[in-house]
């Protein structure tokens, strides 16, 4: 890969400190999780599994649960203004507020991270009901993002003490989303290399690979990215900031609106990029649009694909090579009102990168988005 740093797992040290089994889930906050969960059983096909509210003894907030295939995210709303749920939603909009990791021995991973700088959230807690227990901890990240780690291997409920199981009230069709793939915060001007290290030193994480401004730019806005991930791979975590441009970069645009780092998008696998992003289409999802001249060349840059072109270019979906196979891609526009979380849908043959040949292309069109909102 060129201007890439690869580093191997051979010059790494050779103990994980800081085992993950996955993405346990992710937990957004929201101005109205009802509504949002609406949206997120209808357009993107997730079924709901588990809620907690009043009707569950919570005073002041609400949670729905919902999961497809290995994804499960929680969506949460405050109920009265004073709660930190509603004031995270006044100053961030809708936005994502936990990154919960999934591991064997959650006490060991507070007492790993915090011991090496992690600044504690929640120290480990363990919760019962009459399907058995969990073991929760959380640490700070970026912004006010947290990682929880959650230990569930004595627990059979549908998601945690205090949640009651839920259906769907309607019937569900999943499109084919299987588990989460990467998720990627932004931080502020210079950084970049302090969450690098974070992830380094408090999560014994790998820097995977280095996106410098020369990678990432147009004409006119650029950034730099790192991404780092866990021992085993499962987990892996790019990091954003703005960099110098003629014009203003999408990563100042998010931090404008999210008033702070948070988490930019969240990418999920799917085993059938045509199917899925044509039934989102459906569905009323909107996509970035790149345009057509994209398709002219894509079989000279990426070689042999299996996809047929025609129904690539239909629905817009982007392809990048590297040297373990290739990848397909496509990005959704912001899912709130502020430009700031979206979604990447990604289907992995044998790539292991992140879709650096398409960096230009999206970037244009993201500009073109800003430029329609007036803040590029
Ligand atoms: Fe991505």
């Amino acid at each position: 890969m060129e201007n890439t740093n690869a580093h191997s797992l051979m010059d790494q040290p050779q103990v994980d400190f800081l085992p993950l089994l996955g993405t346990d889930h992710v937990e957004f906050y929201v101005g109205n999780a009802k509504q949002a969960a609406y949206y997120y059983q209808v357009a993107f096909g997730f079924e709901l599994i588990a809620y907690a509210g009043p009707e569950t003894g919570l005073k002041d907030q609400c949670s729905y649960v919902l999961k497809q295939d290995k994804i499960r995210f929680v969506l949460t709303s405050g109920l009265q203004p004073d709660s930190p749920i509603s004031q995270h939603v006044l100053k961030h909009g809708d936005g994502v507020k936990v990154l919960a990791l999934w591991v064997e021995d959650a006490a060991k991973a507070y007492e790993e991270t915090t011991k090496r700088g992690g600044v504690s959230f929640m120290e480990p807690q363990k919760m019962t009901d009459e399907h058995g227990e969990i073991v929760v901890s959380a640490i700070h990240t970026y912004g006010e993002t947290i990682h929880k780690f959650v230990e569930r291997k004595n627990y059979k409920g549908a998601f945690l003490p205090g949640f009651k199981a839920a259906k769907s009230p309607m019937e569900i069709k999943p499109v084919g989303l299987k588990y989460v793939d990467h998720c990627v915060g932004n931080v502020g001007w210079g950084e970049m290399n302090k969450w690098v290290e974070f992830y380094e030193k408090v999560m014994g994480f790998n820097l995977l690979i280095t996106f410098d401004d020369q990678d990432i730019s147009t004409e006119y806005t650029a950034l730099m990215s790192k991404v780092v991930s866990n021992g085993n791979g499962y987990v892996k975590f790019p990091i954003n900031e703005p960099a110098e441009g003629k014009k203003r970069s999408q990563i100042e645009e998010y931090l404008d609106f999210y008033h702070d780092a948070g988490v930019q998008h969240i990418a999920i696998a799917t085993d059938d990029i045509i199917e899925t992003v044509s039934e989102l289409r459906r569905r009323g999802i909107d996509f970035l649009y790149v345009p057509d001249n994209y398709y002219d060349d894509l079989l000279d840059r990426v070689g042999d694909i299996k996809e047929d072109l025609e129904l690539l270019k239909e629905q817009n979906i982007l392809v990048d090579r590297d040297e373990e196979g290739y990848l397909l891609q496509i990005f959704t526009k912001p899912v709130q009102d502020r430009p700031t979380v979206f979604y990447e849908i990604i289907q992995r043959r044998g790539a292991k990168s992140f879709g650096k040949g398409n960096f230009k292309a999206l970037f244009e069109a993201i500009e073109r988005e800003q430029e329609l909102r007036g803040t590029l």
